[in-house]
């Protein structure tokens, strides 16, 4: 039987502005399953963000319910989010938020230590080597391409051995050739790691190749 990973019931986040109510999203439900592949997909200002935001509890919820792992985690403040994302939930940003001062295997092995896991470069070391990046293990990220930034940082994520990923527009800042490895690599990640991944992208020859698309629009699930 499979694990339900997270499950969502009218999965609400509402931005309050001085005059205006903005649904970013807007009563979603939501199963995803261990082991699955989704591209969030939709246009710019569907929601996408904002909602993998709340699915790697990086946001709080405005109402509804969402439950990680079988935990309902829907009236825990931000504050309170970070006991849980830390160490089940992998990130990848489209920016690949690296720290500048920090070789790449510095920096894979920084994320078990904010998540509080025993950090040891022979993991990073692996990890490094699982995305193809063992002989920039001592370069700097401005030493990186873009394709190469975004392997260390997909390291990074797996580092603290997540229940899922969540990746926001990962291939966003690529050129389509350097997107397409970037994506073989979690799909790679998926099919013989198990991995389950959550990615939100723009682009629909990527989103074609997922197992299931979830298409947004104005904060609502469109099929
Ligand atoms: N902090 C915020 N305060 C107010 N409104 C916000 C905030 N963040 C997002 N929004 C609004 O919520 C809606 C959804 O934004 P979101 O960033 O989730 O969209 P997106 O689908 O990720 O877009 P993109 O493809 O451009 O990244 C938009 O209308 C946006 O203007
Ligand atoms: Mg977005």
């Amino acid at each position: 039987m499979s694990t339900v990973v997270i499950k969502t019931e009218k999965l609400t986040k509402l931005y309050k502005l001085s005059a205006e109510i903005v649904r970013a999203v807007d009563g979603v439900d939501l199963e995803i399953m261990a082991g699955e592949f989704v591209a969030i997909m939709g246009p710019s200002g569907s929601g996408k963000t904002t909602l993998l935001d709340m699915l790697g509890c990086l946001d709080a919820i405005t109402s509804g319910k969402l439950e990680i792992m079988g935990q309902d985690v829907s009236q825990i403040s931000e504050s309170g989010l970070v006991n849980i994302r830390r160490g089940k939930i992998g990130f990848v940003f489209q920016d690949f938020s690296l720290l500048p001062t920090l070789t790449a295997l510095e920096n894979v092995q920084l994320a078990p230590f904010f998540a509080r896991q025993k950090d040891s470069s022979a993991t990073a070391k692996r990890l490094l080597e699982m995305v193809g990046l063992s002989e920039r293990a001592k370069h700097l990220p401005r030493q990186l391409s873009g394709g190469e930034k975004q392997r260390v940082a997909i390291a990074r994520a797996l580092a603290v051995n997540p229940q899922f990923l969540i990746a926001d527009e990962p291939t966003g800042h690529l050129d389509s050739k350097n997107s397409q490895a970037i994506f073989e690599l979690l799909k790679e990640l998926n099919s013989k790691q198990g991995l389950t991944v959550i990615l939100a992208t723009h682009d629909l020859g990527l989103g074609k190749q997922c197992k299931r698309i979830i298409s947004l629009r104005d904060g609502k699930i469109q099929n």
